[in-house]
């Protein structure tokens, strides 16, 4: 099984950024942990992370006929990009919406998500553990 994992803005900052709320692992070390965690599920995995909207929509194009799922973590955008959220129905794989943090109890904004529609599940609040969740549950759903 082939999993697409996409990180967007400001995700490169991981570890750097307000550790206190998204704690200390750096985006390297998250990488490692999904790749531990996809190589014990028997999976592949590639990833990426981009700060660009447009970035983010090529690479869902351009990874359409290798994956088989997508993990994505789309950041910002999660709030108000109808184009991911248009690419990624567009892209017609399941998907898991994955946050570090629970965007459910922070502000108003965040707790808007125009992805949510487009996903199969959605995995918040777990820090990295979010997105070895659902890996997992991609191992047990495909
Ligand atoms: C985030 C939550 C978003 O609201 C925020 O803009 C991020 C990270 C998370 O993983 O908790 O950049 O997606």
């Amino acid at each position: 099984m082939n999993i697409l994992v996409i990180h967007g803005p400001n995700l490169h900052l991981l570890g750097r950024r307000k550790p206190e709320l998204y704690g200390t692992t750096s985006l390297a070390r998250l990488n490692a942990l999904i790749r531990k965690k996809a190589s014990a599920l028997g999976m592949k995995v590639r990833i990426f992370q981009s700060n660009c909207e447009g970035r983010i929509i090529d690479l869902l194009s351009a990874n359409a006929a290798w994956a088989d799922a997508l993990v994505i973590n789309p950041a910002a955008y999660t709030h108000y990009s109808y184009a991911i959220r248009d690419a990624i129905e567009a892209l017609g794989l399941p998907a898991a919406e994955v946050h570090l943090t629970d965007v459910s109890k922070r502000e108003p904004f965040r707790r808007v998500s125009v992805i949510r529609p487009v996903c199969a599940a959605r995995f918040k609040g777990g820090g990295p553990g979010s997105y070895l969740k659902a890996l997992k549950y991609f191992a047990e759903m495909l």
